[in-house]
């Protein structure tokens, strides 16, 4: 079978990346789409049951660290395109851990760059897409949002590194003319994203009657983005923006943590047939994260006046659609906090 474009999306278990990989296979059946993925702890096929056996579909098991293997697979698949989303995306993680962002973050964007490089010999029609985080730029005050200007701050190691792939990828374009796009989002949300995150964790430990963990006094503030609204943007940026260029995409959503967790209590509350506000009891300040942004807010207008993007879903809408989500899941949490999950899957791809 021939295809009119072959695109090779990294990190297409993970949360964002396997809503991504679902809407191209789907709306795309033209294109072949090839998912590299290694499999983390954050990577997860379950995901992506629904298009698994799709023509137009290929999985393949793999570290974007592993520098013969990714020249190998852009040797075999000869990509047009190449969207970026893999990585080591969670904060927290990286206070503990920082040198796996590093390596995959910054190390495995570049094995990429350096593969899609020899590959292409600046043929035409070639794509490398970036997906990063609206992190890069640091942490605002009270008043003010992040345009595409605004110049990098990154605070953590997550963002630092995010940082330093951002920059990697405009220095391809600008020293090997590297046809590029970076956008740069903030916080998604929604069903697949793993519960070490703020609202899926507050979601199932409400369900449990666990402590809701809040970071310090609760005041940090983000700009929440319902995740097909990233895809949406990504797969406009991606056939419509200008080669070269970044776009920040935001959901013009801001809540404080503690003002969304309310919500979340209250949502969770009339759905599970509590009496209202009763889960608010179960909130707990803790220890502040070290070195915590305060708050994030985009400026989305270049997308919007040049490719005409905007939000659909409202943070109230989405916090309904990804509680019912959550609480229909359950063995699905189960099995992705358990673990359990690998083994069917790794069986099935111990083999590259
Ligand atoms: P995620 O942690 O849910 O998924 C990351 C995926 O990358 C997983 O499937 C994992 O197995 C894979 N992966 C990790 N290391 C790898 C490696 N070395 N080789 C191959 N695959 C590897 O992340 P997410 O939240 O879906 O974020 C996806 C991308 O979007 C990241 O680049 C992140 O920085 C960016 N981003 C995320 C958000 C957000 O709110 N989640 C916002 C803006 C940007
Ligand atoms: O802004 C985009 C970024 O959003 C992405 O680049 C990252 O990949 C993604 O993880 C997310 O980063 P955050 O650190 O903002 O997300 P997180 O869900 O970890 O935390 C959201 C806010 O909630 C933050 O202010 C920390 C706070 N928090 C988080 C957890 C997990 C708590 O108060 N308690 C918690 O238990």
């Amino acid at each position: 079978m021939t295809f009119a474009k072959k695109i090779l999306i990294t990190g297409g278990a993970g949360f964002i990346g396997s809503h991504l990989v679902q809407h191209f296979v789907k709306k795309y059946p033209s294109y072949q789409i090839i998912n590299l993925d290694k499999l983390t702890y954050a990577g997860n096929l379950e995901n992506l049951k629904e298009i698994e056996n799709a023509p137009n579909y290929k999985f393949a098991k793999g570290d974007i660290t592993d520098e013969s293997f990714i020249q190998e697979l852009f040797d075999v698949h000869q990509f047009d395109g190449v969207i970026h989303l893999a990585a080591e995306s969670h904060v927290d993680r990286s206070i503990s851990d920082p040198m796996s962002f590093i390596m995959t973050n910054i190390v495995g964007t570049v094995n990429l760059l350096n593969a899609a490089r020899k590959n292409w010999e600046g043929e035409a029609g070639k794509l490398f897409y970036h997906v990063s985080t609206d992190e890069v730029y640091g942490s605002l005050g009270a008043e003010g949002f992040f345009t595409e200007d605004t110049p990098y701050d990154p605070r953590s190691p997550y963002s630092a590194s995010k940082a330093s792939s951002d920059h990697l990828v405009r220095a391809y374009h600008h020293t090997y003319d590297m046809p590029i796009l970076v956008s740069n989002c903030s916080n998604n949300y929604g069903p697949f994203q793993f519960p070490e995150k703020l609202i899926p964790l507050v979601i199932n430990n409400i369900k449990e009657n666990k402590p809701l963990p809040i970071y310090g006094d609760g005041k940090y503030t983000r700009d929440w983005l319902w995740v097909g609204d990233h895809v949406e943007a990504i797969d406009l940026i991606y056939h419509k923006g200008n080669v070269g260029e970044t776009y920040n995409i935001g959901g013009n959503n801001e809540r404080m943590n503690l003002e969304l967790v309310h919500d979340l209590c209250d949502v969770v509350d009339e759905m599970l047939g509590r009496d209202a506000g009763s889960s608010r009891a179960l909130i707990h300040f803790v220890k502040d994260r070290p070195g915590h942004d305060r708050r994030y807010a985009i400026d989305a207008t270049k997308l919007k006046d040049e490719l005409q993007w905007e939000p659909s879903v409202g943070v109230k809408e989405g916090l309904r659609r990804t509680a019912k989500w959550y609480l229909d899941q359950s063995e699905w949490l189960e099995r992705v906090t358990s673990g359990t999950y690998r083994t069917y899957y790794e069986e099935q791809y111990s083999s590259r």
